[in-house]
C-alpha cells in the first residue's frame, strides 16, 4: 500500500457524514444531499472508502455499480464501476492519499464484479486527470457541457482485473 503510516483507510459509516459533506464542500463545485450520500452508502458500501488520521478524516471516495455500454472494445452490455467523487483535504494532498483511495475502490468494484472503472472529470482539473492517468486510466470521450457552469468533462476508464491488487 502507498499509503504513509499515519493514515489509514476504512469503510464510510454513517457517522461519517458530517465530515464526508464538509469536505465535499470544500473541495469541490459538487455537492450533494443528504440521501445522495445515504443512498450510495446503502447500494454500495463496499466502495465508499475514507481516509482518516488519529483526529480527523481527510478524504473520501463514493461510487456506483451500473450496468452499461464497455469503454472498451466488447460486445454487449457491462458492469461498471463509476467513481462518482473523490476528494482529499487541501493540507493532506499529495501524500499518495487519492492513489490509495482508488486502488482500494477498484478492488471492492472487482468484488462486485466490476469489469472496468470510470469516470468523469474537468478538462481543467490537471492534478486528478494526473492522479487517473498514474493508475493507468485512459481518456475515451469528452462530453461537452458536462458540468452546471458548462465546463466539459473528460470521461477515462481503466479495465478491471478479477485478480486486481
Ligand atoms: N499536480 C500534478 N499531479 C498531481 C497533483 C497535482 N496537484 N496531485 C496529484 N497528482 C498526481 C501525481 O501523479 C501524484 O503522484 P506523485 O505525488 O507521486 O507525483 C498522483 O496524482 C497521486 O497523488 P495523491 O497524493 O494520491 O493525490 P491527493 O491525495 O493529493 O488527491 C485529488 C488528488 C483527489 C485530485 C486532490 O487534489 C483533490 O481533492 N482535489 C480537489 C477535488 C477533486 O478535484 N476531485 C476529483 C474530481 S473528479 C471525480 O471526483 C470523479
Ligand atoms: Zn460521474
Amino acid at each position: 500500500m502507498v499509503l504513509k503510516a499515519n493514515y489509514r483507510l476504512r469503510r464510510f459509516k454513517p457517522s461519517d457524514l458530517d465530515w464526508v459533506i464538509r469536505i465535499n464542500r470544500e473541495c469541490l463545485p459538487e455537492n450533494y444531499t443528504t440521501l445522495f450520500f445515504m443512498n450510495l452508502y446503502k447500494r454500495f458500501p463496499e466502495t465508499f472508502i475514507i481516509a482518516e488520521t488519529n483526529v480527523e478524516i481527510v478524504g473520501y471516495i463514493m461510487c456506483r455499480i451500473e450496468t452499461g455500454i464497455p469503454s472498451f472494445k466488447m460486445l454487449g452490455i457491462t458492469r461498471k464501476g463509476h467513481v462518482i467523487s473523490i476528494a482529499v483535504l487541501p493540507k493532506h494532498q499529495r501524500k499518495g492519499i487519492a492513489q490509495a483511495l482508488m486502488q482500494e475502490t477498484m478492488q471492492a468494484m472487482a468484488s462486485y464484479k466490476a469489469k472496468e472503472c470510470y469516470l468523469e472529470v474537468r478538462t481543467s482539473n490537471l492534478p486528478a486527470i494526473e492522479l487517473y492517468k498514474k493508475l493507468g486510466f485512459e481518456i475515451t470521450r469528452t462530453i461537452r457541457n458536462y458540468y452546471a457552469d458548462k465546463e466539459d468533462a473528460f470521461v477515462m476508464a481503466k479495465q478491471l482485473h478479477l485478480s486486481m491488487k
